[in-house]
């Protein structure tokens, strides 16, 4: 996931400093390393690639959270996390058939956010254990202070 988001800041960083035409010219022109190198990271499809690969695996791990920890929350955050990795799919698919407008670019960076979040949530739910009586409680009847 961390190296997802670095490779989605390079890719925002290339689109930002050669939008479109500009890196391939720059590229023929031999003009600029920088435009050169941001060209081939996106020309390899380096962001893409590493999207599948770990939305897949989000997917997965979404539903085995799901079908192990029986809390609300997991199952909620667990259909949270594939919702939003399937919807980010989408929008970065959009994003790079439109070369990236900036709102289209915003609304990817808020999915992105949002998608930390609730994996960060989904992570917490998973590993909370359920309240467990001290020992020396155990079997203990409670009564009330004042019997009626
Ligand atoms: C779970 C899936 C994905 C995540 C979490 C993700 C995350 C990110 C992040 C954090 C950025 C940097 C945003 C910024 O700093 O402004 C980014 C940028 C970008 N991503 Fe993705 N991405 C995903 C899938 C995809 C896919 C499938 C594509 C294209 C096929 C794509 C295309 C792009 C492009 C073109 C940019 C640069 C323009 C921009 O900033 O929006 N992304 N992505």
């Amino acid at each position: 996931m961390l190296a997802l988001g670095v490779s989605g800041a390079v890719a925002a960083l290339g689109a930002t400093l050669f939008p479109g035409s500009a890196a391939a010219e720059a590229m023929r022109e031999d003009l600029s390393a920088t435009a050169r190198l941001m060209f081939s990271l996106r020309q390899y499809q380096l962001h893409p690639l590493l999207a599948a690969v770990v939305g897949a695996y989000l997917i997965a791990i979404a539903a085995i959270a799901r079908k192990s920890r029986p809390g609300v929350w997991a199952g909620r955050l667990a259909a949270a996390v594939t919702a939003l990795v399937l919807a980010q799919l989408g929008v970065g698919l959009l994003n790079a058939a439109l070369a990236a407008p900036v709102w289209l670019q915003l609304v990817h960076l808020l999915l992105a956010d949002l998608l930390w979040l609730a994996l960060v949530l989904l992570t917490a739910a998973s590993l909370e254990r359920e309240q467990e009586a001290p020992e020396d409680l155990k079997g203990v009847r409670l009564r009330p202070a004042v019997e009626v």
